[in-house]
Protein backbone atom coordinates (compact mmCIF):
# COMPACT_ATOMS: atom_id res chain seq x y z
CA UNK A 1 0.00 0.00 0.00
CA UNK A 2 0.84 3.38 -0.85
CA UNK A 3 1.72 6.17 2.22
CA UNK A 4 -0.81 8.40 2.18
CA UNK A 5 -0.70 11.81 2.18
CA UNK A 6 -3.82 14.35 3.07
CA UNK A 7 -3.21 17.93 1.08
CA UNK A 8 -5.85 20.42 2.92
CA UNK A 9 -6.46 23.24 0.31
CA UNK A 10 -4.60 21.36 -2.19
CA UNK A 11 -6.97 22.48 -4.57
CA UNK A 12 -4.78 25.86 -5.25
CA UNK A 13 -2.24 27.26 -6.15
CA UNK A 14 0.91 25.51 -4.51
CA UNK A 15 -1.35 22.33 -4.21
CA UNK A 16 -1.63 21.97 -8.11
CA UNK A 17 2.45 21.93 -8.43
CA UNK A 18 2.60 19.66 -5.12
CA UNK A 19 0.39 17.27 -6.05
CA UNK A 20 2.07 15.68 -9.25
CA UNK A 21 5.78 16.06 -7.36
CA UNK A 22 4.09 14.34 -4.63
CA UNK A 23 2.43 11.16 -7.17
CA UNK A 24 5.58 10.89 -8.70
CA UNK A 25 7.24 10.22 -5.21
CA UNK A 26 4.78 7.02 -5.47
CA UNK A 27 2.24 8.72 -2.51
CA UNK A 28 -1.65 7.97 -1.96
CA UNK A 29 -2.99 11.74 -2.36
CA UNK A 30 -6.19 13.16 -0.68
CA UNK A 31 -7.13 16.38 -1.27
CA UNK A 32 -9.26 18.32 1.16
CA UNK A 33 -11.76 20.96 -1.05
CA UNK A 34 -15.10 22.93 -0.42
CA UNK A 35 -15.82 21.57 -3.52
CA UNK A 36 -17.50 18.30 -4.11
CA UNK A 37 -15.82 14.93 -3.82
CA UNK A 38 -14.26 13.19 -6.77
CA UNK A 39 -11.64 11.09 -8.42
CA UNK A 40 -9.20 13.65 -10.86
CA UNK A 41 -6.67 11.28 -12.29
CA UNK A 42 -4.92 10.07 -9.95
CA UNK A 43 -5.74 12.51 -6.51
CA UNK A 44 -8.59 11.58 -4.81
CA UNK A 45 -10.74 14.95 -3.64
CA UNK A 46 -12.93 14.78 -0.45
CA UNK A 47 -15.48 17.47 0.40
CA UNK A 48 -15.18 18.98 3.54
CA UNK A 49 -15.74 22.48 4.92
CA UNK A 50 -12.78 23.42 6.31
CA UNK A 51 -14.15 23.91 10.24
CA UNK A 52 -15.73 20.46 10.74
CA UNK A 53 -15.49 17.06 11.46
CA UNK A 54 -16.76 14.59 9.06
CA UNK A 55 -16.39 11.67 7.18
CA UNK A 56 -13.47 12.89 5.84
CA UNK A 57 -11.47 11.84 8.67
CA UNK A 58 -11.05 8.52 7.62
CA UNK A 59 -8.63 9.59 5.31
CA UNK A 60 -6.14 10.98 7.91
CA UNK A 61 -6.18 7.94 10.11
CA UNK A 62 -3.36 6.17 8.98
CA UNK A 63 -2.06 9.09 6.40
CA UNK A 64 1.60 9.35 6.33
CA UNK A 65 1.33 13.08 6.72
CA UNK A 66 -0.91 15.93 6.66
CA UNK A 67 -0.39 19.18 4.78
CA UNK A 68 -2.63 21.84 5.56
CA UNK A 69 -2.32 24.79 2.24
CA UNK A 70 -6.13 25.82 3.12
CA UNK A 71 -6.28 29.50 3.84
CA UNK A 72 -8.45 32.73 1.77
CA UNK A 73 -6.16 34.64 -0.42
CA UNK A 74 -4.55 37.43 1.28
CA UNK A 75 -4.76 39.10 -2.05
CA UNK A 76 -7.49 40.88 -1.70
CA UNK A 77 -8.96 43.99 -0.34
CA UNK A 78 -8.61 44.20 3.42
CA UNK A 79 -12.11 45.19 4.55
CA UNK A 80 -13.93 44.19 8.08
CA UNK A 81 -15.10 40.67 6.19
CA UNK A 82 -12.24 39.87 4.05
CA UNK A 83 -10.24 40.13 7.06
CA UNK A 84 -12.02 37.70 8.87
CA UNK A 85 -12.16 35.02 6.52
CA UNK A 86 -8.67 35.38 5.89
CA UNK A 87 -7.84 34.67 9.97
CA UNK A 88 -10.99 31.64 9.74
CA UNK A 89 -10.26 30.29 7.00
CA UNK A 90 -6.83 29.40 8.09
CA UNK A 91 -7.07 29.25 12.37
CA UNK A 92 -10.37 26.71 11.65
CA UNK A 93 -8.77 24.41 9.22
CA UNK A 94 -5.79 23.84 11.77
CA UNK A 95 -7.94 23.95 14.74
CA UNK A 96 -10.32 20.60 12.83
CA UNK A 97 -7.04 18.53 11.56
CA UNK A 98 -5.41 18.81 14.64
CA UNK A 99 -8.89 17.56 16.52
CA UNK A 100 -8.93 14.80 13.42
CA UNK A 101 -5.59 13.61 14.17
CA UNK A 102 -6.11 13.55 18.15
CA UNK A 103 -9.05 11.24 17.02
CA UNK A 104 -7.23 9.04 14.48
CA UNK A 105 -6.24 5.60 16.00
CA UNK A 106 -3.29 5.41 13.69
CA UNK A 107 -2.32 8.93 13.88
CA UNK A 108 -0.33 10.39 11.35
CA UNK A 109 3.50 10.51 10.92
CA UNK A 110 3.44 14.59 10.25
CA UNK A 111 1.53 17.39 10.60
CA UNK A 112 2.97 19.84 8.22
CA UNK A 113 1.46 23.03 8.49
CA UNK A 114 1.93 26.14 6.28
CA UNK A 115 2.49 28.88 7.03
CA UNK A 116 3.88 32.86 5.53
CA UNK A 117 7.12 35.05 6.49
CA UNK A 118 4.50 37.90 6.43
CA UNK A 119 4.92 37.01 10.16
CA UNK A 120 7.96 39.34 10.19
CA UNK A 121 5.98 42.13 9.47
CA UNK A 122 7.74 45.20 7.38
CA UNK A 123 11.75 44.24 8.29
CA UNK A 124 13.45 46.56 5.62
CA UNK A 125 16.96 45.26 4.98
CA UNK A 126 17.17 43.15 8.32
CA UNK A 127 17.90 39.85 7.71
CA UNK A 128 15.35 37.43 9.16
CA UNK A 129 15.69 34.20 9.80
CA UNK A 130 13.51 31.56 11.70
CA UNK A 131 14.51 33.81 15.13
CA UNK A 132 13.52 37.12 13.73
CA UNK A 133 10.49 39.44 15.79
CA UNK A 134 7.19 39.32 14.70
CA UNK A 135 5.78 42.69 12.81
CA UNK A 136 2.87 44.87 14.04
CA UNK A 137 0.58 44.89 10.42
CA UNK A 138 -2.48 43.04 9.47
CA UNK A 139 -0.60 40.12 7.89
CA UNK A 140 1.23 39.63 11.12
CA UNK A 141 -1.63 39.41 13.12
CA UNK A 142 -2.80 37.03 10.89
CA UNK A 143 0.11 34.74 10.68
CA UNK A 144 0.35 34.66 14.61
CA UNK A 145 -3.26 33.56 15.13
CA UNK A 146 -2.65 31.06 12.59
CA UNK A 147 0.64 30.10 14.36
CA UNK A 148 -1.10 30.04 17.80
CA UNK A 149 -3.83 27.38 16.25
CA UNK A 150 -1.07 25.09 15.04
CA UNK A 151 0.65 25.53 18.68
CA UNK A 152 -2.27 24.39 20.54
CA UNK A 153 -2.86 21.36 18.59
CA UNK A 154 -2.15 18.43 20.94
CA UNK A 155 -1.07 15.82 18.66
CA UNK A 156 2.41 13.64 21.02
CA UNK A 157 2.41 10.94 18.28
CA UNK A 158 2.65 13.46 15.06
CA UNK A 159 5.36 15.48 13.98
CA UNK A 160 4.85 19.03 13.73
CA UNK A 161 6.54 20.88 11.56
CA UNK A 162 5.58 24.75 10.38
CA UNK A 163 6.66 26.03 7.24
CA UNK A 164 6.93 29.82 6.77
CA UNK A 165 6.87 30.51 3.18
CA UNK A 166 7.98 33.57 1.01
CA UNK A 167 6.67 34.47 -2.23
CA UNK A 168 6.00 30.98 -4.06
CA UNK A 169 6.90 31.23 -8.07
CA UNK A 170 5.43 29.43 -10.77
CA UNK A 171 3.75 30.19 -13.63
CA UNK A 172 0.22 30.08 -13.49
CA UNK A 173 -1.07 32.13 -10.59
CA UNK A 174 0.44 33.07 -7.15
CA UNK A 175 2.06 37.09 -6.82
CA UNK A 176 4.46 36.36 -9.75
CA UNK A 177 1.25 35.88 -12.19
CA UNK A 178 0.19 39.66 -11.32
CA UNK A 179 4.08 40.99 -11.73
CA UNK A 180 4.30 39.24 -14.78
CA UNK A 181 1.30 41.07 -16.66
CA UNK A 182 2.29 44.12 -15.30
CA UNK A 183 5.51 43.70 -16.35
CA UNK A 184 4.40 42.72 -19.58
CA UNK A 185 2.65 45.76 -20.15
CA UNK A 186 5.77 47.42 -19.70
CA UNK A 187 4.17 48.18 -16.25
CA UNK A 188 7.60 46.39 -14.37
CA UNK A 189 9.29 49.12 -12.72
CA UNK A 190 10.36 48.31 -8.87
CA UNK A 191 7.71 49.48 -6.44
CA UNK A 192 7.88 52.45 -3.85
CA UNK A 193 11.13 53.23 -2.50
CA UNK A 194 11.28 28.20 19.95
CA UNK A 195 8.08 26.59 20.67
CA UNK A 196 8.20 22.59 20.37
CA UNK A 197 7.22 22.22 16.96
CA UNK A 198 9.68 23.18 14.29
CA UNK A 199 10.03 26.00 12.29
CA UNK A 200 11.46 26.63 8.91
CA UNK A 201 11.70 29.88 6.62
CA UNK A 202 11.09 28.36 3.27
CA UNK A 203 12.65 30.90 1.46
CA UNK A 204 15.55 31.26 -1.55
CA UNK A 205 19.04 31.35 0.23
CA UNK A 206 19.22 34.59 -2.08
CA UNK A 207 16.77 37.40 -1.25
CA UNK A 208 16.33 39.57 -3.86
CA UNK A 209 15.22 43.30 -3.23
CA UNK A 210 11.90 43.84 -5.54
CA UNK A 211 14.00 46.48 -7.59
CA UNK A 212 16.28 43.08 -8.50
CA UNK A 213 13.12 40.98 -8.85
CA UNK A 214 11.50 43.34 -11.46
CA UNK A 215 14.70 43.77 -12.95
CA UNK A 216 14.93 39.94 -13.57
CA UNK A 217 11.61 39.36 -14.51
CA UNK A 218 11.65 42.31 -17.27
CA UNK A 219 14.86 40.15 -18.51
CA UNK A 220 13.11 36.75 -18.40
CA UNK A 221 10.29 38.43 -19.93
CA UNK A 222 12.38 40.50 -22.70
CA UNK A 223 10.73 44.12 -21.67
CA UNK A 224 13.10 47.09 -21.50
CA UNK A 225 13.77 48.76 -18.38
CA UNK A 226 10.21 50.20 -16.75
CA UNK A 227 9.73 53.31 -15.09
CA UNK A 228 9.52 52.61 -11.15
CA UNK A 229 6.37 52.80 -9.74
CA UNK A 230 5.91 55.58 -7.10
CA UNK A 231 4.55 54.26 -3.46
CA UNK A 232 1.19 56.42 -4.28
CA UNK A 233 0.83 54.89 -7.61
CA UNK A 234 1.05 51.65 -5.93
CA UNK A 235 -1.53 52.31 -3.85
CA UNK A 236 -4.09 53.58 -6.56
CA UNK A 237 -3.02 50.69 -8.80
CA UNK A 238 -3.66 48.31 -5.93
CA UNK A 239 -7.06 49.49 -5.19
CA UNK A 240 -8.31 49.70 -8.45
CA UNK A 241 -7.21 45.70 -8.81
CA UNK A 242 -8.70 45.35 -5.61
CA UNK A 243 -5.93 44.34 -3.26
CA UNK A 244 -3.74 45.97 -1.17
CA UNK A 245 -0.48 47.75 -1.70
CA UNK A 246 1.15 46.95 1.49
CA UNK A 247 1.58 43.28 0.17
CA UNK A 248 4.39 44.43 -2.38
CA UNK A 249 5.31 47.28 -0.13
CA UNK A 250 6.77 45.42 3.15
CA UNK A 251 10.32 43.98 2.56
CA UNK A 252 11.16 40.88 4.01
CA UNK A 253 15.21 39.64 3.63
CA UNK A 254 14.32 36.43 5.12
CA UNK A 255 17.16 33.55 4.90
CA UNK A 256 16.21 29.84 4.75
CA UNK A 257 18.46 29.26 8.21
CA UNK A 258 17.42 26.11 9.57
CA UNK A 259 17.34 24.24 6.06
CA UNK A 260 21.11 25.80 5.53
CA UNK A 261 21.92 24.19 9.25
CA UNK A 262 20.38 21.02 7.71
CA UNK A 263 22.42 20.75 4.48
CA UNK A 264 18.99 21.04 1.95
CA UNK A 265 20.33 21.67 -1.53
CA UNK A 266 18.36 24.27 -3.19
CA UNK A 267 17.35 23.42 -6.98
CA UNK A 268 16.99 27.02 -8.07
CA UNK A 269 19.45 28.98 -5.02
CA UNK A 270 19.29 32.06 -7.47
CA UNK A 271 16.36 34.12 -9.04
CA UNK A 272 17.58 33.93 -12.29
CA UNK A 273 17.60 30.37 -12.73
CA UNK A 274 14.03 30.13 -11.17
CA UNK A 275 12.27 32.43 -13.63
CA UNK A 276 14.76 30.29 -16.53
CA UNK A 277 12.86 27.27 -14.89
CA UNK A 278 9.29 29.53 -14.58
CA UNK A 279 9.43 30.67 -18.38
CA UNK A 280 11.51 28.07 -20.11
CA UNK A 281 10.23 29.15 -23.43
CA UNK A 282 10.90 32.87 -23.24
N1 LIG B 1 1.46 31.50 -2.82
C1 LIG B 1 2.36 32.12 -2.05
O1 LIG B 1 3.26 32.83 -2.53
C2 LIG B 1 2.30 31.95 -0.54
C3 LIG B 1 3.26 32.60 0.25
C4 LIG B 1 3.21 32.44 1.64
C5 LIG B 1 2.23 31.66 2.21
N2 LIG B 1 1.29 31.05 1.42
C6 LIG B 1 0.22 30.27 2.06
O2 LIG B 1 0.24 28.95 1.54
C7 LIG B 1 -1.10 28.45 1.49
C8 LIG B 1 -1.38 27.95 0.08
O3 LIG B 1 -1.14 29.01 -0.83
P1 LIG B 1 -1.73 29.01 -2.31
O4 LIG B 1 -1.06 30.09 -3.04
O5 LIG B 1 -1.74 27.62 -2.85
O6 LIG B 1 -3.25 29.47 -1.99
P2 LIG B 1 -4.56 29.33 -2.88
O7 LIG B 1 -4.24 29.08 -4.31
O8 LIG B 1 -5.41 30.51 -2.55
O9 LIG B 1 -5.23 27.98 -2.31
C9 LIG B 1 -5.63 27.88 -0.98
C10 LIG B 1 -6.77 26.88 -0.88
O10 LIG B 1 -7.46 27.15 0.35
C11 LIG B 1 -8.85 26.87 0.20
N3 LIG B 1 -9.63 28.01 0.69
C12 LIG B 1 -9.67 29.26 0.21
N4 LIG B 1 -10.53 30.01 0.92
C13 LIG B 1 -11.03 29.20 1.89
C14 LIG B 1 -11.98 29.38 2.95
N5 LIG B 1 -12.58 30.55 3.14
N6 LIG B 1 -12.26 28.32 3.74
C15 LIG B 1 -11.68 27.11 3.55
N7 LIG B 1 -10.78 26.88 2.55
C16 LIG B 1 -10.47 27.92 1.74
C17 LIG B 1 -9.14 26.69 -1.30
O11 LIG B 1 -9.47 25.32 -1.53
P3 LIG B 1 -10.96 24.86 -1.96
O12 LIG B 1 -11.59 25.99 -2.70
O13 LIG B 1 -10.71 23.65 -2.82
O14 LIG B 1 -11.68 24.51 -0.70
C18 LIG B 1 -7.81 27.03 -1.98
O15 LIG B 1 -7.53 26.19 -3.06
C19 LIG B 1 -2.03 29.58 1.90
O16 LIG B 1 -2.42 29.41 3.26
C20 LIG B 1 -1.16 30.81 1.75
O17 LIG B 1 -1.51 31.87 2.64
C21 LIG B 1 1.30 31.18 0.05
Amino acid sequence: MKPRIVLAGGSGFIGQSLSPFLLSKNYELIVLTRAESDHRGAVRNVHWDGKTLDDWLEFVNGAFAVVNLTGRSINCRHTPENRREIIDSRVNSVRVLGQAIARCAQPPKAFVQIAGVGIYGDKGKRICDETASPGDDFVTKVCEKWEAAFDSVDAPNTRKVLFRLGVVLGPSGGFLELLSKLTRWFLGGHVGSGRQYSVFNVTSPNPVTNAELMRELRRALHRPWSPPVPEFAARIGSWLMGTEANLALVSQRCIPKRFLEKGFSFRFPELRSALANVYPNQ
